[in-house]
């Protein structure tokens, strides 16, 4: 009798032990790595009072934004213009792709965004939904990675496009290291008509340190940046 209450001590000091080891990182780096549920967008629009030409008339590179947010669904119209589904059976997106295999992904970097906490997400074009990578405002560390380039950080938000080689160098060798970055220019013009549309603006920065960047996103190694580029309302 005495063994079986000295078990039930025993056995209760040992679960307190264990109850104190898996809830000791609360709120810390276990629960953050933890991904959290996808953000599904707003439905993009297909129709607007600004015509094609009108766009491409008057796009231009814009680097001074006033200190206003954008919207989430601005947002979502910027991401489906980069990269959005258009049909649906194949998959095939708003800019075209070297046989169709979709080398670029598109990432935000949120600072100034409503409804959208400062932080990186990855944008998934199949379900038009974003994927928070990381808590935090990383527009500063892009900005320092672009030789300090203040459009950077003063956007409330970074678009950032990189590419993945390797699903192109699959089936096009060497020819990859031409149908990659072209596919990439597609896709920041899209951007930029779909900023004009929306009277806001934006400018592709190519000059950066490519490992700074990749640093400050935590991307994965075979992914390289392209381009990065900053949205906001144009500074009257
Ligand atoms: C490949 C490429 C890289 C660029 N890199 C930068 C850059 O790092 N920073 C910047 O402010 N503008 C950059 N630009 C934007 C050009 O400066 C801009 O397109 C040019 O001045 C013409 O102006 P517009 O775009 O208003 O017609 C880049 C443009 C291209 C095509």
């Amino acid at each position: 009798m005495r063994f079986l209450s000295f078990l039930a001590i025993m056995l209760s000091i040992g679960m307190g032990v264990l109850m104190i080891t898996f809830s000791a990182p609360e709120g810390g780096q276990l629960q953050n790595e933890a991904p959290e549920k996808p953000i599904r967008l707003p439905e993009p629009r297909y129709d607007s009072a600004t015509s094609v030409e009108k766009a491409l008339l008057q796009r231009r590179s814009i680097r001074n934004y006033a200190a206003k947010s954008l919207t989430l669904a601005e947002v979502s119209q910027l991401l489906w213009a980069a990269q959005g589904i258009t049909e649906s059976g194949e998959g095939l997106r708003t800019a075209p792709s070297a046989g169709a295999l979709y080398p670029l992904e598109v990432y935000v970097a949120a600072g100034n965004v409503q409804d959208l906490a400062a932080g990186l997400y990855h944008y998934r074009p199949g379900a038009h939904e974003l994927q928070k990578i990381a808590a935090g405002d990383v527009r500063q560390a892009l900005s320092s990675a672009a030789l300090g380039q203040d459009c950077v950080e003063e956007g409330a938000a970074v678009f950032v496009i990189s590419a993945v080689y390797e699903r192109t160098a699959r089936k096009y060798g060497d020819r990859s290291s031409r149908y990659v970055p072209m596919e990439a220019g597609h896709a920041a013009q899209n951007i930029y008509l779909q900023a004009t549309a929306l009277n806001l603006g934006t400018v592709v920065a190519g000059a950066f340190r490519d490992d700074a960047v990749k640093r400050a996103m935590g991307l994965p190694v075979e992914e390289e940046p392209l381009y990065l580029m900053p949205v906001g309302h144009p500074e009257k």
